[in-house]
């Protein structure tokens, strides 16, 4: 399929960028980088203006921007905005529950965030201390990062649907001495005792010096004196000013947990100057934003697009963003569009998988809802199916709001490929062209790149200021998982189709990272929480296709000598996994069996469990290199039967 689809016209007019300009300033942006990011690092407010632009290398790698620049990101996204808009909502917030919520204006979250910055700064936290913000998708997850941002802390979030076990390997890698938290957080009607997985985090040992509680349900919780302090009461003891510390455009700004390929999450390390610039500018151009616009992005702040686009992005624009707690079938699958009618809602950003779980529900939840507020509509976080994306532009959208199809991941800190709204047509499935600056080229099998029209490995050949600046504590890791498969390019992990217009069509990960709903999980991590159970001798996960989550996980399990499958064995498993890393890992399916295919050098052959999984018997390849092969026909007899 490769139908196009224009933008409606009064948009075009309007909008930031149309064809012309997306042209020209594309074609600037890879001949005069510096000039052109120069001109964008305008829309950051600079202590200290960077006289230097890039300064990069991929061989040997190192990447700055923006280097001699000086700044603060919480005052860019708060302080700046109070002569101008201080009564205007910076968020609004729309509890688990219908119409429970509040708003905050840009002078409220000001007041918030220096209570909040006060609070750290009273509990220890200095420049350059790690925090660990474990949080509900509350205003105050928002104020905490943008505390840490205002003294120079580095936050790191950890998504509020990990296990203790999972919170404790971040705590621990990042050498953080520091939480926030809530007591307990609500999700489509269920308490999530985030409190009381903090406590279990550190009973397996870290050296903490506070644990400061925000109450929002009001639940019973476990309490450690002289650890644990309540914000709302150390709040009322600490000064209602907090100066904004001078940062240095590459001085860390966060760090966020990504599974890869391989082992434990890598810790993604982002600078201050080059995100804020790169958030900023993606956020301007590919949400067309104009003042007094709501934008809602339904990401959860414990992920990447949470970051960029709940909070850095549309504050540093000074725009006005609805943070939601809640789930989109609670009360009913109508939630999304019941907030959007009472919210007034103009931009809407949300995953693949959350579309199609909607759409499966039919028309009628969507069309009792008013929708007439929206103007745009945003896909992240896998590849967004044609079908998917007709029903999110005929149903949702009435033909009337363009569809941007954003390309990223939490490496590259904003939206990278995607369709401009006033500049492109769309094509349904495709992410579109390279935003500015980004120079994506596709790799063959050996290594050649390929030209034109071509199907291949994505890399970027060139830095841009969003980029990840390195593994924390561990650079050789960073240069080891991204510049080592291809010299001198960043390989993305993902394979892509470039058509003959030049759109790109993600086709996902070619690595063994999975991406179930959006979020992005290791094969790796979960073998390893199989094989910590008990009866588990050996596990290998692979994605195969499902339905609504785009993937889902399978896996394959050989069990201790002497112990037999049983249907509690395999829930019990489940539940294993879901308390070992997160219910997001949860498998989907289980299929045991006596052995695992081999090579007769012992390595597991991932390609054919990848296709019996998936059901495609026809295309095994070459199975004569197994140390059993009559172990492919007791696969797939099993698979058969799932
Ligand atoms: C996938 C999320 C196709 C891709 C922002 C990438 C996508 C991984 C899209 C990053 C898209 C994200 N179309 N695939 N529009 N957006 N992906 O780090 O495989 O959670 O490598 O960042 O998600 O996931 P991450």
């Amino acid at each position: 399929m490769n139908e196009r689809i224009s933008p409606p016209q009064p948009l075009v007019a309007a909008s930031h960028a149309n064809a012309a300009d997306y042209e020209a300033m594309y074609r600037r942006s890879l001949s005069d980088p510096d000039g052109f990011w120069r001109e964008q690092a305008g829309r950051i407010g600079w202590i200290r203006e960077p006289t230097r632009i890039a300064d990069w290398s991929f061989d040997p790698v190192d990447i700055k921007w923006f280097e001699d620049g000086v700044l603060n990101l919480c005052w860019n996204c708060v302080d700046r905005h109070l002569e101008s808009r201080a009564d205007q909502t910076a968020f609004l917030f729309e509890g688990d529950e219908p119409g429970e919520g509040r708003s905050i204006s840009y002078g409220a979250l000001y007041r918030e965030v220096v209570r909040m910055a006060n609070c750290l700064k009273a509990m220890g936290v200095a420049k350059g201390d790690r925090v660990t913000i474990y949080m509900p998708m509350i205003p105050e997850a928002a104020v905490a990062m943008l505390a840490c941002a205002r003294i120079g802390a580095v936050h790191s979030v950890v998504f509020g649907g990990f296990s203790p076990d999972a919170i404790h390997g971040r705590i621990e890698d990042a050498a953080s001495r520091f939480v926030v938290t809530a007591d307990g957080g609500k999700r489509g009607g269920k308490l999530v005792p985030l409190k009381a997985n903090v406590d279990a985090a550190l009973a397996r040992g870290a050296e903490i010096d506070g644990v400061l509680v925000v109450r929002h349900l009001g639940c019973d919780i476990q309490w450690v004196e002289g650890r644990d302090h309540w914000y709302h009461e150390l709040g009322e003891t600490v000064p209602d000013e907090c100066p904004c510390e001078p940062m240095n455009a590459e001085d860390p700004l966060f760090i966020l947990y990504t599974s890869g390929s391989t082992g434990k999450p890598k810790g993604v390390l982002h600078t201050t100057g080059g995100y804020a610039v790169w958030t900023a500018t993606t956020f301007h151009y590919v949400f067309d934003y104009k003042p007094g616009e709501i934008f809602w992005c339904t990401a959860d702040v414990g992920w990447v697009t949470g970051h960029s686009y709940v909070v850095y992005g549309p504050l540093a624009n000074g725009a006005t963003s609805l943070i939601f707690e809640g789930v989109p079938n609670y009360p009913d699958f109508s939630r999304f569009w019941d907030v959007v009618e009472r919210q007034r809602v103009n931009i809407f950003y949300t995953a693949p998988t959350a579309i199609r779980a909607l759409m499966r529900e039919g028309e009628g939840p969507v069309t009792k809802h008013d929708r007439s507020s929206l103007r745009l509509l945003g896909s992240v976080g896998e590849p967004i199916n044609p079908e998917a994306w007709r029903w999110y532009w005929d149903v949702v959208g009435e033909q009337r709001c363009p569809v941007v199809d954003t390309w990223w991941q939490t490496e590259t800190g904003g939206i990278m490929i995607t369709t401009l709204p006033g500049a492109h047509d769309m094509k349904p499935g495709s992410a579109g062209r390279p935003f500015f600056g980004v120079d994506p080229q596709l790799v063959g099998p050996d290594g050649e790149v390929l030209s034109g029209a071509a199907s291949g490995n994505l890399c970027l050949v060139g830095s841009w200021p969003g980029q990840m600046r390195s593994v924390y504590g561990d650079h050789q890791r960073f240069v080891q998982t991204y510049f080592s498969t291809y010299a001198g390019k960043y390989f993305t992990g993902d394979g892509c189709r470039r058509d003959e217009d030049g759109y790109y069509w993600i086709t996902g990960r070619v690595d063994d990272v999975l991406n179930i709903s959006g979020h992005r999980l290791g094969t790796a991590e979960i073998e390893s929480a199989l094989v910590g159970h008990a009866a588990v001798a050996e596990a290998a996960v692979v994605g195969y296709p499902h339905d609504i989550k785009g993937q889902g996980i399978y896996c394959y399990v050989t069990l201790m000598e002497g112990i037999e499958p049983t249907p509690e064995l395999e829930k019990d498993l489940r539940a294993h996994v879901r308390t070992e890393i997160s219910p997001i890992a949860s498998p989907d399916l289980i299929h045991f069996t006596p052995a695992l295919p081999k090579t007769r050098s012992g390595k597991i052959m991932r390609r054919i469990l990848r296709k019996i999984a998936e059901n495609d018997y026809s295309s095994l390849g070459d199975t004569s290199t197994l140390a059993d092969p009559s172990l492919v026909d007791v696969l797939i007899d099993e698979r058969k039967k799932k």
